[in-house]
């Protein structure tokens, strides 16, 4: 069992770096993304995206998010270990391997298989595995940079939990007129309603 004050002293996070509609969804009804293209970014703007990056050490994504990614009509965007939490997938594809890392079970045995690996900082992803992070209370940081478009229906960032948890903006940025990008940190020490 991983105990709050372990993470503290070890350095770990977790973090959510994720895009969303007006109205919370992460995919629209028919699984598609396409909503990030809704608005013009200038050029070479990447919404800290790089400077993201550049602070974790690997990402934990679901397998809908990885399957998502493999589409795309362009090459593996990652250098850095890519851990993909599936309890349907066998192997990594071999085109993969060696950059992506299949992991199942209870979500703290994972972190700690991870953490073992020299991994602290981790980039989170993926709209069920945030929700599973949240339901454990292991998300430290949430970065999450909202589309002026209501989708209606679709996966949402957000499901139900049990418990309320607090967070602090730390940072709020607006890109190209249009986008709002919050960055919000786990608050553990006080709970407003
Ligand atoms: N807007 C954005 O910035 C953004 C970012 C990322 C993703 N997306 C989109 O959002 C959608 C995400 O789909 P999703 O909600 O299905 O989420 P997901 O988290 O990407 O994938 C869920 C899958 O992960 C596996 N899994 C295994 N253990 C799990 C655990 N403990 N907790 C959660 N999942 C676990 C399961 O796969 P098995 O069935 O194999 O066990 C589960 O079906 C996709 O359409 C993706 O393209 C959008």
């Amino acid at each position: 069992m991983i105990e709050y004050k372990k993470y503290k002293i070890m350095e770990q996070k977790n973090s959510v770096y994720i895009a969303t509609s007006l109205d919370g969804k992460i995919a629209d009804a028919n699984g598609s993304i396409d909503f990030l293209q809704s608005i013009p970014i200038p050029a070479g703007e990447d919404m800290g995206y790089a400077k993201f990056m550049d602070s974790i050490d690997a990402l934990v994504m679901g397998r809908t998010t990885f399957e998502t990614v493999m589409a795309f009509d362009h090459p593996w965007p990652y250098n850095k270990p890519v851990f993909v939490l599936s309890t349907t997938m066998k192997s990594v594809p071999p085109s993969h391997e060696g950059k992506v890392f299949l992991v199942a079970g209870p979500l703290k045995s994972i972190l700690e298989e991870i953490y073992a690996k020299g991994f602290h900082k981790l980039y989170i992803d993926g709209g069920r595995t945030i929700q599973s992070f949240i339901r454990e209370d292991l998300v430290d940081e949430l970065i999450i940079t909202v589309f002026p478009v209501l989708l209606g229906g679709g996966a949402s960032l957000f499901g139900e939990h049990e418990t309320p948890l607090s967070f602090k903006l730390k940072e709020s940025n607006v890109f190209a007129n249009e986008i709002v990008q919050n960055h919000f940190v786990r608050d553990r020490e006080n709970y407003r309603s």
